[in-house]
Formats: C-alpha cells, structure tokens, sequence
C-alpha cells in the first residue's frame, strides 16, 4: 500500500470509509450505540471531514482503495481558551465531545513543553478491520509526525479512544502524558462510557518532534 495526502476529491469515499470502520466501530461510538440502528450520525461526518482538504490528511490506498484514514489538525497554545461546552443535536455524539474537552482540559498537553506552541494532533484513525493488526495505523502516523516535522510543529499528540491506538503509539515511541479510566468518568454521578475491553482508559499519548 501506499500513503498519500487526502484531497478535496476524497470527500465521498473517505465518509463511506469512515461509516464502515469509524463510525460504527470505534470504542466509545460503540459502546453508547452511536448509530443506534441509523446509517450514520451526520454531525460525526461534518466533524470528520471538516478541513479535510488542508493537506494535513492522510490515506493509506491499496489496489486504489482507501484501507486507512489519519485525520489530524493543528493546535496552538492558548487553544483550550476557545474551547465551549458542546452542543449538538445528537446527544450521544455531545457526550463525546464533551468528554474530549474534558480530557483536552485536563491533559493541558502545552504545559508539558513550556517552548512549544504548535502541535499536530491526530484526529481520526481507521483502518480497513480485514487488515488491523499489521502496522497501518503506525505507518500512517510516523507520516503524519513527518508532516509534523515539515511543518514545525514542536510535538504531536493523540486522544487514544481506543486501546490499539495507544499501542500504536507506544510502540513509535510516544509518552502517555494523561489517562482516565473509563469507569471513573461520570457525569451527573453516571459512568458515561463502557467500552469492551480492552479499552479501559482514554489516553494522551504525546511526542517531541526531533527535527
Ligand atoms: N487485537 C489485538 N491487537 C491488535 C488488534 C486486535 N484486534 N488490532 C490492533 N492490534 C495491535 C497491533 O498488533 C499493534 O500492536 P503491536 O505493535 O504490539 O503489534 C497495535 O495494536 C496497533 O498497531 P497497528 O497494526 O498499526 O494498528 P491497526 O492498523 O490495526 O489500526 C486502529 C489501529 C486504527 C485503532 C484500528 O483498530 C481501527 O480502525 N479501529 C476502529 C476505529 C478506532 O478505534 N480508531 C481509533 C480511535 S482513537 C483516534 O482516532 C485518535
């Protein structure tokens, strides 16, 4: 396979990608029934594909086809001060949200580098379910942390939903600079999240861009 930068073009078999191997099966979008029998949950689209053109975005293509997607963005130091409490017309997807402000808040990954203010964050990672397990998501971010490097972002980091992404992440060397478990995440006195195991924690996984 290969890996290329998305494109305003790949709008279309980027969200058909998304609904099969994100928007369905993703720890937290599982496990609260995001899709609840529907097809999609178009705000989740609109957030997926948001700037999608910004040559941020990457796929892995084999025989043509998409077989994995790293959606990321930059953020800046100072950001958790715009950030407002989130509101959207699907409630399970604002519990989402809202639980990755609560953890951009608590993680406050720029006091961790006092001399960086530009950092690639990672998104959105899926791949094709035939083929996990074999290194895509890992080939796709030690390309997105090369597009850190072009870009001079001082580190890159990731909210790891998912036990796999954390992994991943370990494995190219990154540190987990924050951890909630699941089960101590409440809301109104509520466990909100229950993922299958093994995705018992949400996870910041953060690294310094060596240049
Ligand atoms: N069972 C056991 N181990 C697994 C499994 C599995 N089902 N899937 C992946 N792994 C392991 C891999 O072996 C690897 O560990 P290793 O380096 O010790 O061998 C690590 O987890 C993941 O590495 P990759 O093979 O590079 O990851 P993969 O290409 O399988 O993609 C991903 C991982 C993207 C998380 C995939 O499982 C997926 O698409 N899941 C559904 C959507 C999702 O949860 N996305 C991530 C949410 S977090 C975020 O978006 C920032």
């Amino acid at each position: 396979f290969s890996i290329e930068v998305i494109t305003a073009g790949d709008a279309d078999e980027v969200l058909r990608f998304l609904r099969c191997f994100f928007i369905r099966d993703e720890p937290l979008n599982h496990s609260i029934g995001l899709l609840d029998g529907k097809e999609t949950c178009p705000e989740l689209e609109s957030y997926s594909i948001k700037g999608l053109d910004s040559g941020l975005n990457l796929k892995a293509v084999s025989n043509g086809k998409i077989i994995g997607v790293c959606l990321n963005g930059i953020l800046t130091r100072g950001y958790l001060e715009e950030i407002e409490e989130a509101n959207c017309e699907d409630k399970k997807f604002e519990s989402i949200l809202r639980l990755l402000d609560h953890v951009a808040v608590q993680s406050d990954i720029f006091s961790h580098f006092p001399d960086v203010d530009k950092a690639m964050v990672v998104k959105i990672l899926s791949v094709d379910s035939s083929l996990r397990g074999r290194g895509i998501a890992k080939d796709l971010m030690n390309r997105t942390r090369d597009l850190a490097r072009e870009l001079g972002c001082g580190i890159m980091t990731a909210d790891c939903t998912s036990h796999f992404t954390a992994r991943a992440l370990k494995k190219l060397g990154f540190e987990c600079i924050y951890s909630l478990n699941y089960e101590d995440y409440k809301v109104n006195g509520e466990v909100v999240f229950t993922p299958e195991t093994p995705h018992a924690a949400v996870t910041v996984y953060t690294q310094r861009i060596v240049k």
